[in-house]
């Protein structure tokens, strides 16, 4: 199997983090993002990263590891698109190909996918979930495990509750499909497919796309709560090695390396990423510190991304 990562988007929701930092490395239990995706792969897995913004951080990032060999990087110096990325992959694609969303966080088995899209043999399979509101998503209509209408972020009434969770198994000819320039796969590619047989996996389980601040802090929440679960840890807290925290921290909520809290703050539900400085008398409630970000004494940051150097009294 091939696995192509789609890393080359800008993560404008996330913004001001990811001025600082490219989602794919937007740290979550204090470690990169990406590595919790290639967490769901065989470890001998090759795979292909599509880069464009933030493209020598991912890069320097994924050198870094143990496991580089393994790895592809394909440039694209303007954003193609996520179909755009994939037919900009194509001399790296020989035989079926797994292609993965850089930003979900999921118990999802992807070689539970992979084994279900070759039994059924479609044009492709796209993994799928269920959740409250689809508008944010790519939401499906079905008939049985066939797709029969695929709609991108729907503004009316979605055609159902499931949506593409972010993983799609596709056999190559799909890529001839895809046009030259920028394409959207979920605008233009699915619907096109439609016709040949485009299969929906529907997953129930644990998942979280970590777009947003809120769907952030959703998914630290997730895997805090899983780490609990599994004896972990004691509550959903996680404190680095070294951060020096001089006040009572809420859980969940996790605490970067280099970190320094002052004295009589109140934080709940949050990160505060490496580096970052929170003085003392803070509130910091619902959000994320970004990396480095330094909070002055007395600051309040609620439900909010806090950037580097802010002062917010
Ligand atoms: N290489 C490359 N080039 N990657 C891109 C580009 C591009 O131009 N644009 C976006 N990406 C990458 C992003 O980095 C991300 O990993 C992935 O493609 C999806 O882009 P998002 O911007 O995160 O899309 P979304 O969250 O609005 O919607 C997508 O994900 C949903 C699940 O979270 C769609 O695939 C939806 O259909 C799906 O439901
Ligand atoms: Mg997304």
């Amino acid at each position: 199997m091939q696995v192509l990562m789609l890393t080359g988007g800008f993560g404008t929701r996330l913004r001001p983090l990811t001025d600082i930092v490219p989602k794919p490395l937007v740290p979550l239990l204090n470690r990169p993002l990406i590595d919790h995706l290639l967490d769901m792969l065989p470890d001998d897995v090759e795979v292909a990263f599509t880069l464009s913004y933030g493209r020598d951080a991912i890069v320097d990032h994924l050198r870094s590891r143990d496991d580089s060999g393994r790895f592809a990087f394909i440039d694209e110096p303007e954003p193609l698109g996520t179909g755009g990325a994939v037919r900009n992959a194509r001399r790296r694609l020989d035989g079926p190909f797994l292609v993965m969303n850089g930003d979900i966080v999921t118990a999802l088995d992807i070689m539970d996918l992979a084994t279900f899209h070759s039994r059924r043999g479609g044009i492709g399979t796209i993994s799928l979930v269920e959740v409250p509101d689809p508008s944010r998503f790519g939401a499906v209509a079905m008939d049985g495990d066939r797709i029969t209408e695929f709609v991108e972020k729907p503004e009316g009434t979605p055609p159902s509750n499931w949506v593409n969770a972010g993983f799609y198994m596709l056999e190559p000819e799909v890529i001839d499909l895809i046009p030259p320039g920028k394409v959207s796969m979920e605008r233009e590619v699915f619907p096109s497919l439609l016709p040949r047989g485009l299969l929906g996996y529907r997953y129930v389980g644990r998942w979280t796309d970590v777009g947003t601040l809120e769907s952030y802090l959703k998914a630290q929440e997730a895997l805090l709560e899983g780490m609990v679960a599994s004896g972990d840890l004691d509550d959903p807290l996680l404190v680095a090695e070294g951060a020096r925290v001089d006040s009572p921290v809420d859980p969940p909520a996790v605490i970067g390396q280099g970190v320094r809290i002052g004295r009589r703050c109140r934080l709940r539900n949050c990160a505060i990423l490496e580096g970052a400085v929170v003085g003392d008398r803070c509130v910091v409630d619902s959000a994320i510190v970004s990396p480095g970000a330094v909070l002055g004494d007395g600051s309040r940051a609620t439900a909010t991304i806090v950037g580097a150097a802010t002062d917010r009294r």
